[in-house]
């Protein structure tokens, strides 16, 4: 089809006359766009996914949202990919426009606008607090009562994913009379049909960690069989029906975690670390919402030390992978083993070795965040609250909420392939003076405290890490309210309740 049509697109260019009519073709499309697209941009797109669509307009849309088809991915809903195709360029001007305001509300310290309407699942404990232990005393009974218990995290390396936890118990609290917050991003609504999003609380990254081992008894995995029992109930509800699973809002933070699910839910909102794990169909950047990961190290309160109180210039310590980006890892090493004022070092930063890391972070003027096996890893967070200027050296990595954040401002990126380039990095840290690298370090001092995940919330929570993840999931709320109008086109749910 495609080369048939090729072929003959070249036999006409080949007669001036031709030349003529197809240049007079070009100039009247483009008027007709320029009228349209002044409107309502979002008819013309319409009309070129209705229509016949020429491979360059293709690319377009495919490139903003639809890339590349995956081979394993499965759709609940038969529809979904052509509806996704037509969403696809809309996306980026949808957050466009509610990005503005957003940024006035976080910076300006204007008023809250209202807060992002949540309907949350009334799952069984076995997806969310059971995997930590807790049990109900009463079968009927869903939630702890958090305002006498809230169930402990354990904490340890598990706490790096554990931001499904802090969003539930988040939830929770904004219905309780206690929540005396005037600033809240987020409140829990029991009638779905009021709600701009669908949380679905299911404890995904705890599970991974905990129960993705097969045992000898077992055929798949605890972890597995959980994902299927929440492909099954999620698919199985109204909400998710007359939506598409547009609307909901599902927890994968751990790279591994909701392995096979992810390709049954792939139509919702995902909250992840990074995008390293996934094809770009399942998870990107338009539809889902980058989270941070929780700091191992502790918060370094009130720290004076300024630049010159931080006598390592560079600092890195992290595990060796040989796999996939990871190789950067051994070449900087040999690169930069010989530089004095330089902190290189492989370990992995279990048990002692987190205190003995944040230690030499608050040692440090930069610390080097290197890709491992995925883009992203929770040594930025750990830098960040250490105030250690964060030297970023992952060509693929997301970042929270950096629609309305600048990482310029007090992280410094640099690629793979400069980084690699002998003496460039050692050349661009010591290019920072004392004044810009102070300037930085201040900056880091404001901004840590978005990607402080905790509990309870105090009205002065206003941006912490909680509440920042909630606003990023109602900066997508106007085009998630546009794919699920666009879904119910042709599923008529008003006709069907
Ligand atoms: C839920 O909200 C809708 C729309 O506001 C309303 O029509 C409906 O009656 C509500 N349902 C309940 C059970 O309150
Ligand atoms: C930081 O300073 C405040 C106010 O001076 C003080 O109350 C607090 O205990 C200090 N924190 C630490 C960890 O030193």
């Amino acid at each position: 089809m495609v080369e048939r049509s090729n072929s003959r697109y070249q036999r006409t260019i080949i007669t001036p006359k031709s030349m003529i009519f197809l240049f007079i073709l070009i100039l009247s499309v483009l008027s007709w766009f320029l009228i349209f697209s002044s409107t309502n941009p979002n008819r013309v797109l319409d009309y070129i996914s209705v229509s016949e669509p020429t491979d360059a307009l293709v690319n377009i849309i495919k490139n903003s949202n639809d890339p590349p088809q995956e081979k394993d991915a499965e759709s609940p809903n038969p529809e979904n990919r052509e509806d996704e195709n037509r969403g696809g360029v809309k996306t980026e001007e949808a957050i466009n426009e509610n990005r503005g305001e957003t940024l006035r509300c976080i910076q300006k310290g204007s008023p809250s606008p209202a807060p992002l309407k949540v309907y949350m699942y009334d799952m069984s404990p076995e997806y969310h607090f059971g995997l930590l232990g807790w049990k109900p005393e009463r079968n009927d009974v869903v939630w702890p009562d958090i305002r006498t218990n809230v169930p402990y995290h354990p904490g340890g390396l598990n706490l790096q994913h554990s931001v499904e936890y802090w969003l539930t118990l988040d939830l929770l609290y904004s219905e309780l009379p206690e929540d005396s917050r005037t600033s809240r991003a987020a409140i829990r609504v029991k009638n779905s049909s009021e709600a701009d999003v669908v949380f679905v609380p299911f404890f995904s990254s705890l599970s991974y960690n905990r129960f993705s081992k097969v045992t000898q008894k077992q055929t798949k995995s605890q972890d597995r069989v959980l994902q299927e029992n929440v492909v099954k109930f999620v698919t199985g509800q109204k909400e998710w029906k007359m939506t598409g699973g547009k609307n909901h809002v599902i927890l994968a933070h751990h790279p591994n975690s909701m392995s096979t699910a992810r390709h049954k839910l792939y139509p919702a909102m995902f909250v992840v670390a990074d995008f390293g794990r996934y094809s770009p169909r399942v998870a990107n950047v338009d539809k889902d919402i980058v989270a941070p990961y929780k700091h191992l190290v502790p918060s370094y309160a009130n720290d004076s030390s300024g630049f010159d109180g931080r006598p390592i210039l560079l600092y890195f310590q992290g595990a060796i992978y040989r796999k996939a980006g990871g190789f950067v890892r051994h070449e900087l090493y040999e690169l930069l083993k010989e530089e004095k004022d330089v902190h290189f070092s492989f370990g992995s930063v279990r048990n002692h070795g987190i205190t003995k890391a944040g230690e030499g972070m608050r040692s440090s003027k930069f610390c080097l965040n290197i890709a491992g096996d995925t883009p992203s890893s929770n040594r930025l967070f750990d830098a960040i609250a250490s105030h250690c200027i964060p030297v970023i050296i992952s060509d693929d990595i997301e970042l929270p909420y950096e629609d309305v954040l600048n990482y310029n401002e007090f992280c410094l990126f640099v690629r793979s392939s400069d980084a690699l380039k002998k003496g460039f990095l050692m050349g661009l840290v010591r290019s920072i003076g004392r004044e810009e690298w102070n300037k930085m370090w201040r900056r880091l001092k404001e901004v840590e405290r978005y990607f402080d995940l905790r509990f309870p919330a105090k009205d002065d929570d206003r941006d912490y890490g909680v509440q920042m993840i909630w606003k990023a999931v109602a900066r997508k709320a106007p085009l998630v309210k546009m794919k699920v109008h666009r879904f119910q086109r042709f599923t008529r749910p008003f006709l069907m309740v």
